[in-house]
């Protein structure tokens, strides 16, 4: 068995963003190298780089790339026309997703950045890189720290060890590294808490099989995947006392955006008296939006359900429909974990009191 230890998702080498190719994941481990803006935003919207804290750590990066590219069709050193052409440009990267916020908030670092710095032109990649890098290291620390808080509250839970449930992938491969749901599952696992993560498989893309278990089978944690409607069976014939995911958005009201299939879970842990924990880092909470009803839910190409790898899954020519996140309400959610603290029975007070 395989005993690295966490795996990087976004990395910027030799001056090019590198990202592991998470289409391909578990069969092949290979890495695409960004070098224009294009390149990334297309990365993005295939979703070669994915999860809500590795878009925007990409995003970072990738505005890095646009003002390489501007400078070199400049060719001077005009702060203003460099500002006016990246800011242009970052309006198509934000555009790239619309569900996960971190990509906007990040761009609108970047774009704060563009408007307080005073450096020469030809300086500005290397304060946008700095700022990348620092996004990139607050996500990991981001993460550790809400695994710690996680844990403390998860050790009020008896008898332990017991067994969680989680859906999509919200580990090192959708973060800056160590994972929100994920590096809870980690340090529970480590301290005793946990004795098995159950991972959905998360139709219709397969973060669940493809990337939790992958990550999770390296390191030795156990983990068991099932199908995404084998979850209420679970947890009424299993010991899962937690159900702990990740977030695209969070509301200002405690309203949760994540993967498809994470609202139906939430409904099923309430009717079986199990738990249920969101993990995310403050950089995915959107308090400009009232309620998870005025988020924008991504809806992806009917192929990625109608087929899989060139196979046909369903009649030609049938309705689909294929939205890829969906809203559990803050009533649905015992607590929200993010790195400036613990939400608990969230509310609209509550996540103004701990964000703002
Ligand atoms: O479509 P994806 O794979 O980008 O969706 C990812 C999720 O829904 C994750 O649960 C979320 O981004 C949290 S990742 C820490």
């Amino acid at each position: 068995m395989n005993n690295r230890r966490h795996v990087h998702a976004v990395e910027w080498h030799s001056d090019q963003l590198v990202l592991l190719d998470q289409r391909k994941l578990p069969n092949e481990e290979v890495y695409v190298i960004c070098e224009t803006l294009q390149e990334a935003i297309d990365a993005i919207k295939s979703m070669i780089v994915r999860g809500a804290p590795a878009i925007g750590i990409a995003a970072a990066y990738a505005c890095v790339l646009s003002a390489r590219d501007r400078l070199k069709q400049i060719d001077c050193n005009d702060r203003s026309l460099l500002n006016h052409l990246i800011i242009q440009d970052l309006v198509n990267l934000k555009a790239a997703r619309p569900t996960a916020v971190n990509l906007a908030w990040a761009v609108n670092r970047a774009l704060a950045l563009l408007e307080q710095s005073r450096v020469d032109a030809l300086d500005l990649p290397f304060e946008l890189l700095s700022l990348a890098k620092s996004i990139h290291e607050e996500d990991l620390a981001n993460n550790q720290l809400m695994a710690e808080l996680a844990c403390k509250h998860l050790k009020n839970t008896s008898p332990r060890p017991f067994s969680i449930m989680t859906h999509c992938n919200a580990g090192s491969l959708a973060t800056g590294g160590y994972g929100t749901a994920l590096g809870v599952a980690r340090l529970a696992w480590q301290e005793n808490i946990i004795n098995k993560v159950y991972a959905d498989e998360t139709r219709p893309w397969f973060q669940g099989s493809r990337l939790t278990t992958w990550e999770l089978h390296y390191e030795n944690i156990p983990v068991c995947l099932n199908i995404d409607s084998a979850a209420a069976w679970l947890m009424s014939n299993r010991n899962i006392k937690w159900v702990i995911v990740g977030a695209d958005r969070i509301a200002a009201n405690g309203d949760v955006a994540n993967k498809i299939g994470t609202f139906q879970l939430a409904i099923s842990a309430r009717y079986h008296d199990v738990k249920f924990m969101v993990v995310a880092p403050s950089s995915t909470v959107d308090l400009s939006i009232a309620s998870g009803d005025l988020i924008d839910i991504e809806m992806r190409d009917a192929s990625e359900i109608c087929e899989y790898r060139g196979q046909p899954l369903a009649p030609a020519g049938v309705d689909v429909i294929n939205p890829v996140f969906d809203i559990t309400p803050a009533r649905l959610i015992d607590i929200i974990v993010t790195e400036k603290g613990i939400i608990e029975h969230p509310t609209r007070e509550k996540m103004l009191w701990t964000l703002s």
